[in-house]
């Protein structure tokens, strides 16, 4: 152990990484093959330290080959690791305690950047990301610093953002996830029920499909640092995210009213695109892309870090985790969410 240490204070295992970049903060062990560094560790207060400052770290170089390895490692943090609940994508749980596929969107498709769950009023504080199996090619989680996306975002378009994003999503089997797999229930009662908690208005449709409502922040105050954040997903909600040919035939089978998901102003009025396309240029130039190796760990706060995915070739196997329920509901309780 005090090897270890040593390794880690004297000889800068701790590196800015990838060539000069400040984020992630790069984490390698002294010896090969070393376990993930457990709580009582050095090297364990020093991530909690940089995940408050820096807010991205990367772990590489340790032992990690399995999804027992992975959740033993998240799980020692102190909090339960979170079910995937009200989620926004698919995904597949691999542990019965909240290990999961990272989302499993085809391979050529990009996924913007984001912080995990930004879309709604309660979220992880917390990610995990570990790599079983690196893409042949591309499939890298891009990163960025959601203080500096705020602080980049001009002021006229901040201010038109501040007071809230409206998310409007009709949840249907046809042409997005159906309400049964997002909220795991067969329930009406139990989704109205889960609605009524997290200030979501919900609707009914006569096909007996699902309509929701609901009025999030757009920028978030950090609980720890008091640091204001970028925290929506306005840009991958917003109809403006589909492909030029799927928005048209979204909007012309469907009715705006009608298309799986949408982004609005707080008073319902529409984004216009070109305010969310100078917010992708933002996210896109604040974006740090790096490879994934096999073992690596990467571990976000979920506030001050965004992140997202590059299309890949070949099979991928990124594990995810969740945790440290947060919200800004004035009666928000964690075990209900
Ligand atoms: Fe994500």
């Amino acid at each position: 152990m005090k090897e270890i240490i040593t390794s880690f204070e004297k000889t800068g295992f701790e590196r800015t990484a990838p060539e000069g970049s400040p984020l992630p903060v790069l984490i390698l062990p002294a010896q090969a093959e070393q376990p993930l560094p457990d709580p009582s560790s050095e090297i364990r207060k020093r991530i909690d330290e940089l995940l408050l400052t820096k807010g991205a770290v990367l772990l590489r170089g340790f032992k990690m080959a399995s999804v027992e390895d992975f959740e033993h490692f998240a799980a020692s943090f102190g909090h339960p690791l979170l079910q995937y609940e009200y989620g926004s994508t698919p995904r597949t749980a691999l542990s019965p305690t909240g290990v999961y596929t990272t989302t499993e969107y085809p391979a050529h498709q990009h996924i913007p950047l984001h912080n995990e769950q930004a879309y709604t009023r309660a979220w992880a504080m917390k990610a995990w990301f570990g790599c079983l199996i690196a893409a042949q090619e591309g499939g890298e989680t891009p990163i960025a610093d959601s203080r500096l996306i705020y602080q980049r975002v001009p002021e006229a378009i901040r201010k038109r953002f501040e007071p809230g994003i409206l998310y409007v999503r009709n949840y249907s089997e046809e042409f997005d996830v159906p309400w049964q797999k997002v909220f795991n229930t067969d329930s009406k009662e139990k989704v109205e029920a889960f609605c009524r908690q997290m200030s979501i208005e919900c609707e009914w449709k006569p096909d007996g499909d699902l309509r929701t409502r609901q009025l999030c922040q757009a920028v978030e105050t950090h609980p720890v640092t008091g640091e204001k954040v970028w925290f929506n997903q306005a840009h991958l909600f917003h109809i403006s995210n589909q492909a030029p040919e799927v928005r048209e035939t979204l909007e012309d089978l469907l009715g705006i009213e009608n298309v799986p998901r949408n982004t609005y102003f707080a008073d319902g009025s529409p984004i216009p695109d070109e305010m969310l396309d100078k917010v992708r240029a933002i996210l896109d130039s604040e974006t740090i892309k790096f490879p994934w190796m096999f073992g690596d760990v990467m571990v976000l706060d979920n506030m001050l870090a965004a992140h997202a995915r590059t299309p890949f070739k070949g099979s991928r196997k990124i594990l995810v985790a969740m945790a440290e329920p947060y919200s800004n509901l004035p009666n928000f309780r964690a075990e209900a969410a």
